[in-house]
């Protein structure tokens, strides 16, 4: 039997990402799991960020800003930079991460991530309390030994993305593979 309940919080599991903003020389990072891609030829992927982040502040400076994917290797990092804010420490330095330069954009890319995407900001839609940030991806970097397929595929599996549930914000690692799109119209 389902309960009508009074849940607000997304009840459905959300990618962790990390954000990274500034420059490489005051280069800060920060942690989401309001994220997603709307958009595929250009590709365009969208953030919510609470309008008092020092990270907000710093993307409405540049108007660009990376997105890094964390994994199992780098957890404790990310949950670092997830919990603490960059207007009073330099995040890099404290918890050991490298500012990379990017090609296209003045934000820094996460070294300790092996994906790394560059976004330029298009477009911004105002909410009560957060921004969602609209970028349209410049550039993508990926770890070699995570693409297969003439780099046309990525191994989800060997990534170890996070997954964090919302109502308790828990981390959780990826499951199964269970088997690719289109299945069940395949004759076997
Ligand atoms: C698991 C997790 C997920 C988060 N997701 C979001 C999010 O989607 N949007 C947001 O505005 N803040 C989110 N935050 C909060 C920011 O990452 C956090 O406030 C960070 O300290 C901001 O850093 P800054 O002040 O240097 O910008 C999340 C934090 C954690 C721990």
């Amino acid at each position: 039997m389902k309960k009508e309940v009074d849940f607000r919080k997304s009840p459905f599991p959300l990618p962790l990402v990390m954000i990274g903003a500034g420059t490489v020389d005051k280069p800060n990072a920060s942690l989401y799991i309001w994220f997603s891609q709307f958009n595929e030829d250009p590709p365009i992927f969208a953030v919510a960020i609470k309008k008092k982040r020092y990270t907000y502040t710093l993307i409405k400076e540049t108007g660009d800003f990376s997105i890094n994917i964390p994994t199992k290797r780098c957890l404790k990092e990310a949950d670092l930079v997830g919990t603490s804010t960059g207007r009073t420490i330099d995040k890099f330095k404290e918890y050991g991460l490298t500012p990379l330069p990017g090609k296209f954009i003045k934000a820094p890319l996460v070294g300790e991530c092996p994906i790394n995407i560059e976004l330029k900001v298009i477009d911004e839609i105002v909410f009560p309390d957060h921004s969602m940030i609209i970028g349209e991806v410049l550039d993508t970097w990926i770890e070699e030994d995570l693409l297969k397929r003439g780099d046309k595929v990525l191994d989800i599996q060997k990534l170890s993305p996070i997954i964090v549930n919302y109502s308790d914000l828990s981390y959780h690692g990826l499951g199964e593979f269970l088997n690719f799109a289109g299945f069940s119209r395949r004759k076997k």
